[in-house]
């Protein structure tokens, strides 16, 4: 229970409006999480994973119409639909809370209500922010535990002070006693809306992921990028890491790519150069505010991670397998004759025969995939053995570097440095990248995707933009340099021409040596790229004419860029910043001089 007046009045609106059974304050202790675990074992949700591969670990197989977060059913409500800018799907704040108070009445019948009071980012910590989420899902419990701080310590920093009100139901009420379903959904009414304004997320109809656990996107990027605009600071989709050289300086890093586009990969990296360290700080979400020193000190507003489970391998990403090992809660994964968990590519050969996440049988030569492939895994980040030792810092970390980067087969080439912070915020607001399937609807198409955060932005995205440019307004800063990475680019048989992974540490190598003043580069029309020779390839299996198409600048691709940048820009109207404009005529300009 609660002192706090505005959170006791909150839930007792919320039970009264939903009906539960009953009421649950949750108090985040491993008990309670026992608890969580064994509610879902006996409704048939959860399967015990055999102790002696993986212990205390679970299997949870969603509805097949429950797979990943649904853009098209996310909803920015602000007052204006200006506010929400072009690419939200807007709607007026009490037209839809009206419509929403109509399918969360009695959407908890025959269920529990729980009240989780959470914290992103260590309690008490000043870059950290409290929400409360109220589900009727057990499944959500237990993610939140361990994404989330939860439990009572947060109410004790709460007292009365302000929170993010986070509303979420399955919407599958059991009337009059009825049986329960494994995974209880309305997979054709699912609403995920956000209210920057009065700064509230209510989510109806899905338990999964990014709809569900309302700490993540909609409350860390969506509630929280409003928050940032209005008290300056940053809230974004990036993974935060620490590098470290054989001298022993250490650098901290933070890197926005899409969903699925390698953010868990790199943040848990193990460099193939000699000599140098990669540690984890955060693998999803990074909060940066200004210290006293001017610079940006991140936090990872999260305690776990929610990661991608195909692909996932010793060889891709031993650190993630390690992590992995045990107290680990596995969804649409497949299921092994001996109790544990597979995926595609997490070992060279499939087992023999396996149950996949829909529970049919499975054999190597099926043609479905044995786990979906937006199979996820939720561990705790103090299980990864490389989280550094100052991924809990109230303080956060100071970042000397933040990378952008996507899914491009094509024109972007490896590496390159902005000019300065106005190009690098230019360089984020152009970035695109393929579709994956960490969202429903059709996989590859490129899209644009400014700073990783089209699905994530809770207002205009031009203003948005206006907003980073600003921070290079602000007197005394010293603000990070911005690099554009593309571990993705193919050859013409379609093949990679990077081995990304451990490899990528010889670009992070001469990003800090960059931030170090001692590793040299080459003026481009795009950016700097690394001087011949600046860039280690020592040991490293790429012949030098595949290196060469890896770095070379398509002058005819990135002018065909910018026209589509232009029209993507008009759909902003005057919300672009000039400043942007301008990057984008100075951009085709220097281009047009090389023909
Ligand atoms: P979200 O959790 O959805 O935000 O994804 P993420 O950005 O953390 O992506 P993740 O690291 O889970 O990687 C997604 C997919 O990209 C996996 O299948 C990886 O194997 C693959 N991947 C990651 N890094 C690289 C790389 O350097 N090169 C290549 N070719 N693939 C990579
Ligand atoms: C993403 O899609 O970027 C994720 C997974 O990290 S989810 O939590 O579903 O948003
Ligand atoms: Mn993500």
């Amino acid at each position: 229970m609660s002192k706090n007046t505005k959170l006791s009045a909150w839930v007792e609106e919320i039970r009264t409006l939903c009906q539960p059974d009953a009421v649950r304050w949750c108090d985040g202790t491993r008990a309670e999480y026992d608890e969580m675990i064994c509610v879902m074992l006996a409704s048939g949700t959860a399967r015990k994973l055999n102790d002696s591969k993986r212990p205390n670990s679970i299997l949870v197989c969603s509805d097949p119409a429950d797979v990943a977060r649904v853009e098209d059913r996310t909803f920015i409500c602000s007052k204006s639909k200006d506010a929400a800018g072009p690419t939200n799907n807007w709607h007026d704040p009490e037209e839809m809370k009206q419509s929403l108070r109509e399918l969360f009445t009695g959407s908890m019948r025959g269920r529990t209500m729980y009240v989780i009071p959470f914290s992103m980012g260590p309690v008490g910590s000043p870059i950290a922010h409290i929400g409360v989420q109220i589900s009727d899902s057990p499944y959500v419990v237990a993610n939140m535990h361990i994404m989330t701080r939860v439990g009572q310590a947060v109410l004790d920093v709460l007292t009365d002070g302000d929170f993010v009100p986070c509303l979420h139901s399955v919407g599958a009420p059991l009337e009059n006693g009825a049986a329960d379903v494994p995974w209880p959904c309305n997979a054709d009414n699912k609403y995920i809306v956000h209210f920057p304004e009065t700064r509230e997320i209510w989510s109806f109809g899905s338990g999964y992921g990014g709809n569900a656990l309302l700490g993540k996107k909609c409350f860390a990027l969506r509630i929280a990028s409003a928050m940032a605009r209005d008290e300056g600071w940053l809230a974004e989709h990036m993974l935060i890491l620490k590098l470290t050289n054989p001298q022993g300086v250490s650098r901290y890093v933070a890197a926005a790519f899409p969903s699925a586009c390698g953010k868990t990969n790199l943040a848990m990296m193990n460099p193939t150069v000699p000599g140098w360290k990669c540690e984890t700080i955060g693998d999803d979400i990074a909060w940066m505010k200004f210290g006293d020193d001017g610079r940006l000190h991140a936090i990872n507003p999260e305690a776990g991670f929610f990661g991608v489970a195909p692909g996932t391998s010793m060889k891709s990403n031993p650190n993630a397998m390690l992590t992995l090992k045990e107290n680990c809660i596995f969804t649409n994964c497949a299921l092994t004759p001996d109790g544990d968990v597979w995926w595609e590519e997490m070992t060279d050969d499939p087992p023999p025969r396996l149950t996949n996440w829909m529970g049919h049988e499975w054999h190597p030569h099926a043609e479905a995939h044995a786990a979906h492939p937006n199979a996820r895994f939720t561990a705790p980040a103090r299980q990864c053995p490389v989280i550094a030792p100052e991924w809990e810092d109230h303080n956060g970390v100071p970042i000397s570097a933040i990378l952008f980067g996507g899914r491009r087969a094509t024109v972007v080439p490896l590496v390159h440095e902005a000019r300065d912070w106005q190009h690098g915020v230019f360089i984020g607001s152009i970035m695109g990248s393929e579709k994956t399937a960490a969202a429903t609807g059709a996989i590859g198409m490129v899209r644009r995707d400014p700073m990783a955060m089209l699905p994530f932005c809770g207002y205009n995205m031009a203003d948005y933009w206006a907003h980073w440019l600003s921070l290079g307004q602000r007197d005394g800063v010293v603000l990070p340099k911005v690099y554009y990475v593309n571990w993705f680019r193919k050859d013409k048989d379609g093949k990679f021409l990077w081995p990304g992974f451990g490899e990528n540490s010889r670009v992070l190598k001469w990003v800090f040596e960059r931030c170090e003043g001692t590793a040299d580069a080459t003026e481009t029309p795009i950016g700097y790229v690394p001087a011949n020779g600046a860039m280690d390839f020592d040991g490293l299996a790429v012949p030098p004419a595949r290196l060469e198409e890896l770095f070379r600048i398509d002058i005819e691709g990135w002018l065909a860029e910018t026209i589509g940048v232009r029209d993507y820009y008009r759909n902003f109207d005057d919300h672009v910043p000039q400043a942007l404009l301008e990057e984008l005529d100075n951009l085709k300009a220097r281009l047009e001089a090389m023909i």
